[in-house]
């Protein structure tokens, strides 16, 4: 009896686990099933993920008149994704954004990461977080939570990881993303998000006059191949400066920048000004036309804001778009690029008996 309680019991749980089934969404050419999960709440709002990638396919949400339309960059199948993406709506890992020349020492071991990016490390490798087929360990009407075992070396890094992220879609629109990982052998990690936003909604437009606030007071200064120079410049007096909304085109080309010539436009960390470790509102953006808004939180010390300077129209996405540059914006929470060469800068090491754990979340509003 008492152990029909507990078969019950667990069959209850992993009911309410799995409550939300998704719809097929294709397979990889390994043969590997991808599922697409739709999350909704009861004010229309609506996010569609995969677990491919993790990827963030859709978020539908209202303008000021309640029209609901997606607001993020991306493409109708699975193969469009596996074929060719720059990162679209991704989970970006082990490392997102770039380390210098792909290679880094820990606890004084070298170790050599591919070198994809301009000779230098990015978003995670050749067969990145993005790339793979996660797990599905829960998912329900408002929540799904994916999984992915790391192997140790895998794109070259050590300690066998096990990360665990959930999204939450709450009843005021927000999206939340909650990311967990362990490791057993000492490594480096910066895990992000790489959704492009365009709040005009389907993409009707490009981004550069879309409003953008940052509440940094500094920018992790670049060089030609955008590895950190190890400087937190002040953004007072220059186009980096957006403690105040600024329309993203305004300064976007204004070359008397050398960092905005170094960026073709806006690809930098901006170093958030809240206290370290705090979780805080770090950021909005508005579109004047839709009146759509979004409000990003995180408790990462920085944010990559990139402006799509490498669209160049050889993609066509959802609703027939032709995705040419600066048609969506990226606000990557993370730690700073390069981290594990630059001793200055908050620390990306995690080690055996640790608990990475950091929380990021996006909210619509209208105004
Ligand atoms: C990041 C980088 C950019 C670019 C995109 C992907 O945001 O900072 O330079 O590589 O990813 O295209």
């Amino acid at each position: 009896m008492k152990y029909c309680f507990l078969a019950l019991f667990f069959l209850s749980q992993n009911l309410f686990a799995m409550s939300n089934p998704g719809k097929p969404f294709g397979q990889t050419p390994a043969g590997e099933s991808v599922t697409l999960y739709t999350l909704k709440n009861a004010k229309g709002m609506e996010v569609h993920i995969m677990n491919y990638g993790g990827i963030i396919q859709k978020i539908l949400t209202p303008d000021r008149n309640g029209k609901v339309e997606d607001v993020v960059l991306g493409f109708e199948t699975l193969q469009e994704y596996i074929k060719d993406t720059p990162y679209f709506g991704a989970i970006v890992g082990r490392f997102g954004n770039r380390i210098a020349n792909g290679k880094f020492t820990l606890d004084g071991k070298e170790y050599t990461l591919a070198a994809q990016n301009n000779g230098q490390h990015l978003h995670g490798g050749l067969i990145g977080f993005d790339k793979k087929v996660w797990k599905v360990e829960a998912a329900s009407a408002q929540s799904l939570s994916l999984s992915y075992v790391s192997k140790d070396m895998e794109e070259g890094f050590p300690g066998n990881l096990r990360v665990k992220m959930t999204y939450t879609l709450s009843e005021d629109n927000e999206l939340g993303i909650s990311y967990e990982a362990t490791t057993d052998k000492a490594t480096v990690l910066n895990l992000s998000n790489h959704s492009y936003f365009n709040l005009s909604g389907n993409a009707k437009r490009d981004i550069l006059n879309q409003e953008v606030q940052i509440d940094a007071s500094r920018l992790v200064a670049v060089n030609k191949v955008l590895i950190p120079t190890g400087e937190l410049t002040p953004v007072n007096g220059t186009p980096f400066d957006f403690t105040k909304p600024h329309v993203v085109g305004d300064r976007i080309n204004d070359t008397s920048s050398e960092q905005i010539v170094l960026g073709g436009g806006y690809d930098h960390c901006w170093a958030l000004d809240k206290p370290a470790g705090s979780y805080a509102k770090i950021a909005t953006v508005q579109d004047p036309v839709s009146g759509r808004k979004m409000t990003v939180s995180t408790d990462q010390p920085g944010v990559q804001f990139y402006t799509g300077n490498f669209l160049d129209g050889h993609l066509t996405g959802k609703y027939g778009v032709q995705i040419t540059k600066r048609y969506g914006l990226c606000l990557e929470t993370e730690h700073f690029p390069d981290s594990p060469n630059q001793p200055n800068f908050p620390s990306t090491v995690l080690r055996p008996g640790e608990v990475y754990k950091t929380k990021t979340a996006y909210q619509f509003s209208v105004n």
